[in-house]
């Protein structure tokens, strides 16, 4: 494995059907060809990602859409003229093209074109769309600094370090149906936002449960116990436990560890410091964490639907 910032040596790498992984402004993704179905087995192959779970495919011009998708939908160029590049991946119906490894067979394709530079440049500089899901192991901590990566996929032949992500928690999944969108997942562009351009669907929520495999409620985990404001601190013995802090609060010093997500309570750069904070908890010495929950308003949504989710295997109540 190599860490660096040699685009043309990964673009070449992606044309010759390997795999590398690289930054965008949300997390670090692990891509392929997407149009290599062979080069994409490879992604699920050293994720450890079952099959059923579909890829983003990520773009760097309005006419590799046109690739990707079955119909011209004006609705696509709306929301690409106010949202990309940009944390929005939008699933539309799937063209031909487009192979059943990539969308887990569905007859649909999640798209977007992420704001980074160097992500930008290597689809340029590939000359394809790039499959590309977050760059951990299935169901671990998302990646948003190189040494993530390095970390969790060891056998990923290059890593493009583009630094700390700059939004820090996975992109707005939408779904478009004929009367307007489905929110699949949360993310730094919200349901209000999108409604300013399209309507939100009015289709019941078992239909669009259907409609998103992948979104399991166990998923970005860190390897030790993590409990959300669910310990009592009077009580517990917090020597050897680790805090994941919102504001700062009076209790932080009765930790072995504390991060801060944000010492003054902004939810933009809780979402920024959220999975680097789980990261460097799961590489220290504590043997449980504790985090504050964050107010759910604005991007506060999707961070807490990703502490719930990382939290849920260790639940001690349905939260
Ligand atoms: O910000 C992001 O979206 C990052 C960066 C690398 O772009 N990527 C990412 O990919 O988070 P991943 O694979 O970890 O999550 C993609 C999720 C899938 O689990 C699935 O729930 C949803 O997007 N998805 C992808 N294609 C879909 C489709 N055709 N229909 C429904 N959901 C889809
Ligand atoms: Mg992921």
């Amino acid at each position: 494995m190599q860490i660096g910032n040699d685009i043309a040596h990964a673009a070449e790498l992606i044309r010759d059907g390997e795999l590398v992984a690289f930054p965008t402004e949300t997390v670090y993704g692990l891509g392929a060809d997407a149009f290599n179905p062979e080069a994409v087995a490879k992604i699920f192959q050293l994720k450890e990602r079952p099959a059923f779970d579909p890829l983003i495919v990520h773009v760097s011009n309005l006419d590799q859409v046109k690739e990707l998708s079955k119909h011209q939908d004006d609705r696509i160029s709306l929301l690409a003229d106010r949202f990309w590049p940009g944390p929005l991946t939008i699933v539309v119906e799937k063209s031909e093209k487009v192979s059943d490894i990539v969308t887990s067979g569905l007859n649909t394709v999640g798209i977007r074109m992420p704001d980074h530079t160097l992500a930008l440049q290597l689809i340029s500089e590939a000359r394809t769309p790039i499959a590309a899901p977050s760059a951990n192991k299935f169901g671990r901590i998302s990646p948003t600094k190189a040494w993530h990566v390095a970390n969790q996929l060891k056998e990923v032949p290059y890593i493009l370090d583009g630094g700390q992500t700059s939004v820090g928690i996975e992109s707005s999944v939408i779904r478009l149906h004929e009367d307007g969108f489905v929110m699949l997942r949360p993310g730094a562009i919200s349901s209000a936002q999108i409604s300013e351009i399209i309507p939100e669907s009015k289709i019941s929520e078992d239909d669009q449960k259907l409609h998103s495999p992948g979104l399991i409620k166990s998923h970005y985990s860190p390897q030790k116990p993590l409990y959300i404001g669910e310990i009592d601190l009077d009580e517990a013995d917090l020597s050897n436990a680790g805090l994941i802090a919102w504001g700062k609060p009076g209790y932080a010093n009765r930790f072995k560890k504390v991060e801060y997500l944000s010492p003054e309570k902004r939810p933009e750069e809780a979402a920024i410091h959220l999975f680097s904070a789980l990261h460097n908890m799961e590489a220290s010495d504590v043997d449980f964490i504790v985090a504050d929950p964050v107010p759910e308003e604005g991007i506060g949504i999707a961070v807490m639907d990703r502490l719930r989710k990382a939290a849920y295997r260790h639940r001690k109540t349905n939260q």
